[in-house]
């Protein structure tokens, strides 16, 4: 929740462009469900509750064509056009049954697919009649929502040159390790663990901590993803550990391009379609690729 909250403003465009969709799609349906004239708006219902949203509020989609009332009240089913959930939020035993299937059921999962192991089945998925996920094949795809723009990986703001990362090598290790979510699907402290029997890797964060942050990062390290300080911190490190909390088609997140927006190699083990999301195939050193941790290892020495 947490990494949720932090990366709201690139999350929030998304949900507005899927929103707007949603409104538009959902008016076409309550008007060829609406057999009398009716002035009433159409009501985009968030049966479980995204969690920015909690006000009542009509929306106009831009071309002033549609309104829709948006809203978390569940007594307002009378006119509701579609359901819409919050994948991350979803409960088994909560669902606006029985089933109208006159009304679309849309879904914005964009969070870890850790967060409701059900997804994992297609069956699951194929309940929902729009979706927005980070897989390309959704609906509406957010699959780049941590990438904040293109330039940010091309400029070199936060660049530091190798000679320069060489001469920390001194009093800091080649690989930086910083997560707050221990338990994992993937197991990622135990790997890192491993990993670490083979090369020095300085953590800090909540997970595996073997070095203490500057204070001043104590507060915003897992809630501020893309703070400047943080980035210029974390830019001193030659390789950084970035692995996904879980393994899916497309769950790229901010582990991946904070590396390569301050121009540290990420080392990185998730999405096992990541190659068609690498700005260059050798912008990271892909796990999947090696025998074992210990063959990364063994490369990073040598570099
Ligand atoms: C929910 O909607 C009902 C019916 O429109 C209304 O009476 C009630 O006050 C609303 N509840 C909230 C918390 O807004
Ligand atoms: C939504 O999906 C369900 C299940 O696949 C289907 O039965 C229903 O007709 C669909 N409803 C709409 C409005 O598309």
């Amino acid at each position: 929740m947490l990494s949720y909250i932090c990366s709201f403003k690139f999350k929030q465009l998304a949900l507005l462009v899927i929103i707007y969709a949603l409104c538009h799609f959902a008016v076409q349906v309550f008007f060829l469900l609406s057999l009398e004239e009716t002035n009433r708006v159409p009501v985009l219902l968030w049966w479980t509750q995204f969690v920015h949203i909690n006000k009542e509020r009509v929306i106009n989609c831009p071309n002033g064509e549609y309104q829709c009332l948006i809203t978390t009240n569940h007594s307002n089913s009378a006119d509701v056009a579609a359901y819409l959930f919050y994948g991350s939020r979803i409960e088994n035993h909560d669902f606006p049954l029985p089933r109208n299937y006159a009304i679309p059921w849309a879904i914005l999962h964009e969070e870890s697919p850790k967060n409701y192991a059900p997804f994992l089945y297609r069956k699951t998925q194929s309940i929902f009649n729009i979706t927005s996920t980070f897989s390309r094949y959704s609906d509406f795809p957010v699959t780049l929502q941590y990438l904040e723009s293109v330039s940010s990986l091309r400029d070199s703001y936060y660049y530091v040159p190798v000679d320069t990362k060489n001469k920390y090598l001194k009093d800091i290790a080649p690989v930086l390790y910083i997560q707050s979510d221990c338990d994992t699907p993937i197991n990622r402290d135990y790997l890192v663990k491993e990993f670490g029997k083979f090369i020095n890797i300085d953590s800090y964060g909540k997970c595996l901590t073997n070095k203490m942050f500057p204070k001043e990062f104590y507060e915003i390290y897992s809630l501020d993803l893309y703070n400047e300080e943080l980035l210029r911190f974390i830019a001193k490190y030659k390789f950084i550990v970035a692995f996904e909390n879980a393994i899916c088609e497309d769950y790229i997140t901010e582990k991946l391009w904070r590396p390569l927006i301050v121009g540290s190699i990420p080392i990185y083990l998730g999405s096992p379609t990541i190659e068609d999301w690498l700005p260059n195939k050798n912008s990271a050193i892909l796990v999947k690729n090696y025998n074992s941790l210990q063959e990364v290892a063994n490369l990073i020495k040598k570099n």
